[in-house]
């Protein structure tokens, strides 16, 4: 399984605006966009369950993309399954991506938090992350990873300029 890690930061890599969940309060349109069109191109996106809570009023299900909410307590969110659109797990990411790939599942889309994306990294599972940067900075808000996250090598592979303030959306391979 191929897995990208797509993310939004500050320049100074917090992904929220302080206690603020709702990051569409900060990110430009531009990104927004490249969000979208890269969504409609998936048929897998993985989440943990706070970016769940924190974007499910926005969740637009579509009958060709599986979306899957990581969550140590699946139970608690039985009332919003749909089947082969939205399901809850508390499956360990090697045993989630083992399961669908055995269903013919070949790409990931991870699109956070913290917490899972250091899950998933602890695991070495991310092949790519690809990372807007947004021309600001925020004293406070959660990282890309939680702290007790060994270090990850990257590799610059593309650069794309979003918009006349300088969002700036990088591409990179993870490399050992
Ligand atoms: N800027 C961006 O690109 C971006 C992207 C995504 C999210 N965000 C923001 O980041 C915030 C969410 O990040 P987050 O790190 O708090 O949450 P998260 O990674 O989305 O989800 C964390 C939750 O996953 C569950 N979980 C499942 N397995 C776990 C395990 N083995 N260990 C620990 N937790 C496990 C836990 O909730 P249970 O109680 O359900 O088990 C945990 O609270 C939101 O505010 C969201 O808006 C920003």
């Amino acid at each position: 399984m191929n897995v990208t890690l797509i993310m939004v930061s500050s320049v100074n890599g917090k992904i929220t605006n302080g206690e603020d969940p709702d990051v569409t309060h900060w990110t430009s349109r531009e990104d927004a966009e490249l969000f979208s069109e890269l969504k409609q191109k998936q048929n897998l996106i993985v989440m943990g369950s706070s970016t769940y809570e924190a974007g499910k009023n926005r969740l637009q299900l579509s009958n060709n993309t599986l979306r899957v909410v990581i969550t140590r307590s699946p139970d608690k969110y039985q009332a919003d399954i749909v089947p082969g659109q939205l399901e809850f797990t508390d499956e360990s990411p090697p045993e989630l991506i083992k399961r669908l790939s055995a269903k013919g599942y070949t790409e990931m889309l991870l699109t956070g938090g913290a917490t899972i994306n250091s899950l998933f990294f602890k695991y070495n599972l991310i092949n790519t992350i690809r990372l807007t940067i947004e021309p600001k900075l925020f004293p406070i808000g959660k990282n890309i990873i939680i702290q007790d996250q060994p270090q990850v090598n990257l590799r610059l592979v593309k650069m794309q300029k979003l918009n006349t303030r300088g969002a700036l959306h990088l591409t990179y391979k993870v490399i050992s």
